[in-house]
C-alpha cells in the first residue's frame, strides 16, 4: 500500500477557518478595501493569449527588484510568502537538521520545516511577547539550518529591531535566517536596507496584506544572489501565474493607493488599541495591521457575538502564551469604526468588564 512519509503522516492538518466568511472579514489580516482600481483595470484587459501562454516571471521579477533597490538575481517572485518558506525549507533542511522559531508565530514555518524531516526548536517569547534573543542564541547549534522570524510577528504584532536580527544572522552563518516581512508596510522597518547583507539572510514580502491581493498569491523572496540561485533550483519556473504577473507591476506603481490605505490602518490601529483598553481588555502594541487582545475565558462567545453582528475575527487562544486571546484585523476607517461599535456592545452584553475586574 502506498504510504506517505512518516514525517508527513505525523503532521497536523492546518485548516484555517475559510468557510462561511460572509461579513466584515477581520480574521485573516487581509485588506478590507481590496486592491487598487488600476490593478483591477489591468486584470480586465487580459485576454485569452495571456492565459494560453506559460507565464514569464523574469521581466516582472526585474521590476520588483528595481522597486526594492536590488539586483534581479537577488529576487524571486513566489506564490505568496507561503511558497517562499517552503522553498527555503526544501533548499536548506536535511532530515534531522534543526529549525528554530519563536512562538507564538505564523503556522507555516513549523509545517514546512517538519515536512522536510527537520527537528523544530520552539523558543517561547518572553513576557509581553518580548523577543527572546538570548534564549534563541543559546539554542543555535551546528545542526541549525533555518531560523524563521516574522517581523512584525503574527499573531502578536510585536517587532524586533534590525540589529537584533543581524546579530542572529551573524551568530548562525550555517543557517538561513528568514525575516518574514509580510506586514512590512504597517511597520516601516526592513532588513533590506541594512548595508552589507549577511549571505545567510533572506527577506520575504507579500502582496496579500497591504496590497489587497491575497487571492492572487504573490510574494517576494530576496537574498544573496548566490544563495538565491540555489533556491531557484527548487522552484517551478511557473510558480507565479500569468494573472498575478500581469497585476504586479500596476500594484507596485500605484504607491498612492497603498500608502493611503496603510496610513488609514495605522491610525485605526491606535484607535482600536485605545478603545480595547478603555473597554478593560488587555492588548499588546502592534506594528502590523491587527491587534491581539486578551478577552479571557469568554473568547469563544466573544468571537461568536461579533460574528452575529457581521464581523469576523480570529480566536487565537490555542497559540502558545495566547490563552483567552483574539486577533482583530485593522482595516479602513469605516471598518474600524464598525468594529469598535460592535466591540462596545459585545463587551457589555457578555458583561466582560465585570468578569475582568472580578
Ligand atoms: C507572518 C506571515 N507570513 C506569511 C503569511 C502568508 O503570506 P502569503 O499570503 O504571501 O502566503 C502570513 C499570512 O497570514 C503571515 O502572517
Amino acid at each position: 500500500m502506498l504510504e506517505a512519509r512518516a514525517v508527513v503522516k505525523n503532521l497536523h492538518a492546518y485548516r484555517p477557518p475559510l468557510a462561511g466568511r460572509q461579513g466584515l472579514r477581520l480574521d485573516f489580516n487581509e485588506s478590507t478595501i481590496g486592491c487598487s482600481p488600476r490593478v483591477l483595470e489591468r486584470l480586465r484587459s487580459l485576454n485569452a493569449e495571456t492565459l494560453a501562454r506559460y507565464p514569464e516571471r523574469e521581466p516582472v521579477e526585474g521590476e520588483a527588484a528595481r522597486v526594492l533597490g536590488l539586483d534581479a538575481a537577488q529576487v524571486l517572485l513566489t506564490n505568496g510568502v507561503d511558497e517562499a518558506i517552503h522553498l527555503l525549507c526544501s533548499t536548506y533542511l536535511e532530515p534531522g537538521d534543526e529549525a528554530i522559531i519563536v512562538v507564538p508565530t505564523f503556522a507555516m514555518y513549523e509545517i514546512f520545516a517538519l515536512a522536510e524531516g527537520a527537528r523544530l526548536i520552539q523558543v517561547p517569547a518572553g513576557e509581553n511577547f518580548q523577543f527572546p534573543l538570548e534564549h534563541l542564541l543559546s539554542r543555535i547549534s551546528d545542526r541549525t539550518r533555518l531560523i524563521a522570524v516574522a517581523n512584525p510577528n503574527n499573531p502578536t504584532g510585536a517587532a524586533v529591531a534590525c540589529d537584533v536580527l543581524l546579530k542572529i544572522a551573524r551568530s548562525a552563518p550555517q543557517a538561513a535566517l528568514l525575516v518574514d516581512e509580510a506586514y512590512f508596510e504597517f511597520h516601516g522597518e526592513t532588513m533590506l536596507n541594512t548595508g552589507t547583507q549577511p549571505a545567510n539572510l533572506f527577506v520575504a514580502r507579500t502582496f496579500s496584506k497591504a496590497y489587497g491581493l491575497a487571492g492572487l498569491r504573490i510574494g517576494i523572496l530576496a537574498g544573496d544572489a548566490k544563495q538565491m540561485a540555489m533556491v531557484r533550483r527548487v522552484a517551478s519556473p511557473y510558480n507565479v501565474n500569468a494573472v498575478a504577473l500581469a497585476a504586479l507591476p500596476e500594484a507596485l506603481r500605484d504607491r498612492e493607493y497603498v500608502g493611503s490605505y496603510v496610513a488609514e490602518v495605522i491610525r485605526g490601529r491606535a484607535e482600536l488599541e485605545r478603545e480595547l483598553r478603555n473597554l478593560g481588555l488587555h492588548c499588546w502594541p502592534s506594528r502590523a495591521n491587527f491587534v491581539l487582545a486578551r478577552v479571557g475565558p469568554a473568547h469563544t462567545e466573544f468571537v461568536q457575538a461579533l460574528r452575529r453582528r457581521g464581523i469576523l475575527i480570529r480566536d487565537r487562544h490555542t497559540d502558545p502564551g495566547c490563552e483567552g486571546c483574539v486577533r482583530l484585523t485593522v482595516g479602513a476607517e469605516e471598518h474600524t469604526r464598525a468594529l469598535i461599535e460592535a466591540l462596545r456592545e459585545v463587551v457589555q452584553s457578555l458583561d466582560l468588564r465585570r468578569e475582568i475586574e472580578a
